[in-house]
């Protein structure tokens, strides 16, 4: 019985499970080279899974393989954990560990990582659950604006004053089976009906204003919108507006709120992705007794109980946090990975270097991702009725100038893509529609030279612009 069980786990978990070398092939659709870093990752994915096949006993045994991914800025680290987690629809946050230095309310408790964990997931599962019930819904929204058009059922008193009523109900009946047609035809959309809508109570919560009011909220806000009344108030709407709020609602009725929040929890405790990025931040490299140093050992402290396994109590319930798996990274160029302390270090077993990028990488990373920014800019363009094209050796040269000015000004990686990329197509993207009218747009190698030269060779414009 249990041998049976276990075995259907596996085929079900394995329909979805990406095997290692599919998580780098996924990967490999978004991120040029860093071909280390995708193998680390894509085996502790795996691992994971694997862990959930093992014997119980073991398997409480088996840590997840927490990995630092050490590497310049702007190299796709971040770009690897989001994909990563994005692949195996597993919740993920990101945080910066340097974001809980701050002495005093304003840092951020560490633990907060894992309740935004939870509450991702609960919004996730809640989306899933959502659009399974919203045939159902949608069905049930269409009844409640016929309910308001014509009540099939009228009030008691209506009826036992006038027993006699079958052929209008059937009148009734029909009318509004005429009504259903015209409803789904859109023949009614542009009426009005009155519907019940909860009054908002939350904008009074932002009295609380910038300091984390997340923290202090987790609990308190919930507490507190359940102690004031629900007030609900009449509002006249167009009718498609009535049967978006009404599917709303009806969807809400549907799905088992408990439920969903017993499946986020076991995503949480299970294949939940937490990103410490900056983890170089809170290293120490002096040694001092007091100071910044002290600081940040502090925050490694705190972080240390919650990658190793604790239980954090979130709205929604415990949590654990013995399985998640945690993705640190940094660009340690000044501390390096021994300086954390050692139990933090012993907690992240893998380390993998980042290379940084050349020409021939930022030629790639311009064409080739399914994200690519040449694919982007052309999407937008092709909205407005036009054809944008790059020749070959434009794009080569975009490449150059962002190794260039990386090079000359400072090195951010793959982000300069960015900038460069808006600088080369302002104008067009300005003078779309209005002046350039012409359906196809080409740009070439003298076209990209003539936009930027002028800006690559003045080190100060470019330290603004590009
Ligand atoms: N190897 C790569 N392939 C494709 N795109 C990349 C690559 N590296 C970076 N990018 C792009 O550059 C941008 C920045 O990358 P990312 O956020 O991963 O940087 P990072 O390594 O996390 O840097 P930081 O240390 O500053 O956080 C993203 O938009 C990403 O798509
Ligand atoms: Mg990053």
């Amino acid at each position: 019985m249990a041998k049976q069980s276990l075995k259907q786990i596996k085929t079900e978990s394995t329909k979805k499970e990406l095997t290692p070398r599919e998580v780098v092939r996924e990967l490999d659709k978004y991120i040029i080279g860093q071909d280390a870093a995708k193998k680390s990752v894509a085996i502790a994915l795996r691992n994971r899974w694997r862990r959930q096949q093992v014997p119980d006993n073991l398997r409480e045994e088996i840590m997840p393989n927490n990995i630092i991914l050490i590497g310049p800025t702007g190299v796709g680290k971040t770009e690897i954990a989001r994909r990563l987690a994005r692949l195996s629809n597993a919740p993920f946050v990101k945080v910066e560990a340097s974001k809980f230095t701050e002495v005093g309310y304003v840092g951020r408790d560490v633990e907060s990582m894992i309740r935004d964990l939870a509450e991702i997931a609960v919004a996730n599962v809640k989306t899933e659950k959502t659009s399974e019930v919203r045939d159902r819904a949608k069905i049930l929204a269409e009844e409640r604006v016929l309910d308001e058009l014509i009540p099939m059922k009228l009030p008691k008193k209506v009826k036992t004053e006038n027993p006699d009523n079958g052929e209008e109900d059937e009148m009734r009946r029909q009318t509004r089976e005429k009504l259903r047609k015209m409803l789904q035809g859109g023949d009614l959309e542009g009426k009005t009906i009155e519907v019940q809508v909860n009054a908002d109570t939350m904008p009074m919560m932002q009295v609380f204003g910038p300091f984390g009011s997340e923290d202090l909220g987790a609990n308190f806000q919930d507490l507190l919108s359940n102690i004031m009344p629900k007030k609900t108030k009449t509002r006249r709407v167009p009718i498609p507006e009535a049967l978006k709020i009404f599917e709303q609602e009806e969807a809400q009725k549907l799905i088992d709120m408990d439920g969903v929040v017993k499946e986020a929890l076991q995503r949480v405790e299970n294949s939940g992705i937490v990103f410490v990025d900056e983890i170089d931040k809170v290293a120490s490299t002096g040694g001092e007794t007091h100071g910044p140093d002290v600081s940040r050992e502090g925050v490694q402290k705190d972080l240390l109980p919650i990658v190793e396994g604790s239980t954090v109590m979130t709205k929604y319930g415990m949590v654990k946090t013995d399985h998640i798996l945690f993705i640190a990274s940094g660009a340690f160029h000044t501390a390096k990975p021994s300086d954390l302390i050692p139990e933090l270090q012993g907690r992240f077993p893998i380390r993998v270097e980042l290379n940084s990028l050349n020409e021939e990488d930022f030629y790639k990373i311009l064409t080739m991702p399914e994200n690519a920014l040449i694919k982007q800019y052309t999407a937008l363009l092709a909205t407005e009725g036009v054809e944008i094209s790059f020749t070959d050796d434009a794009i080569r040269e975009v490449a150059k100038v962002a190794t260039e000015v990386n090079e000359q000004v400072e090195n951010i990686g793959a982000r300069r893509l960015h900038t460069i990329m808006t600088t080369l197509l302002e104008d067009i993207l300005f003078d779309v529609p209005d002046t350039i009218t012409q359906k196809q747009v080409r740009i070439t190698r003298e076209m990209v030279h003539e936009k930027l030269s002028k800006i690559v060779k003045d080190r100060d414009l470019s330290k603004y612009i590009l």
